[in-house]
């Protein structure tokens, strides 16, 4: 019996290049990063954020775009198509992303949500989903020229939540955000 021998559990290559563009705090590419090797991963921010820190302690690659110049996503665009990009992940990315560039990625771009669209999407989500009363959970899916909007991936749900405990949940949402992410990019085999 040929036993196959299981995938390290750290440090995986990421098969193919991947770019990740982040907003914020970037606890989510930091998962990402540590998870699989930053060789080819390539993180672009519109805004001097900490997820930048964690891309330069890494050895990724990283950008930051001035999103105020007209030309920027033009930009963007041939910079991913040079690098030949086969997923760009929205990391907690907070704009808008205009058709024509989405146009040229179709199928590429996935956005990761915390909650379970269409239900709450935008700001506050795990907030959103607790005062309604609502179930918990996450999505990822395809990005169209809309907010969080798109042919869903994947969901997952937090199987029982404290509806008045905000921190609490928003922790629990968030390690369930990087598992998402990280099954996702196993599974693919990206
Ligand atoms: C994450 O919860 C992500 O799902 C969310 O922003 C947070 C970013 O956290 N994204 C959205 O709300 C997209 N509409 P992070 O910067 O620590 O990864």
């Amino acid at each position: 019996l040929k036993l196959k021998r299981a995938k390290a559990p750290h440090g995986v290559l990421v098969n193919s290049r991947v770019a990740i563009f982040i907003s914020g705090r970037g606890s989510n590419l930091k998962s990402f990063l540590d998870s699989f090797s930053s060789s080819n991963v390539y993180v672009f921010s519109n805004k001097k954020v900490k997820g930048l820190d964690w891309a330069a302690k890494r050895g990724c690659h990283f950008e930051l775009m001035n999103l105020k110049k007209d030309e920027v996503w033009h930009n963007i665009s041939d910079r991913l198509n040079e690098l030949k990009i086969s997923k760009l992940f929205l990391l907690g990315f907070m704009k808008i992303i205009p058709a024509y560039f989405l146009e040229s990625f179709k199928g590429k771009v996935i956005n990761l949500h915390p909650s379970l669209l269409p239900a709450f999407p935008g700001l506050n989500s795990i907030e959103k989903s607790l005062k309604a009363s609502s179930s918990v959970g996450v999505s990822l899916h395809e990005v169209n020229e809309n907010m969080d909007e798109g042919p869903l991936i994947f969901q997952s749900a937090l199987p029982e939540k404290n509806y008045n405990d905000l921190d609490f949940e928003t922790d629990r949402v968030h390690s369930l955000e990087q598992q998402t992410v990280s099954a996702y990019v196993r599974l693919r085999e990206i």
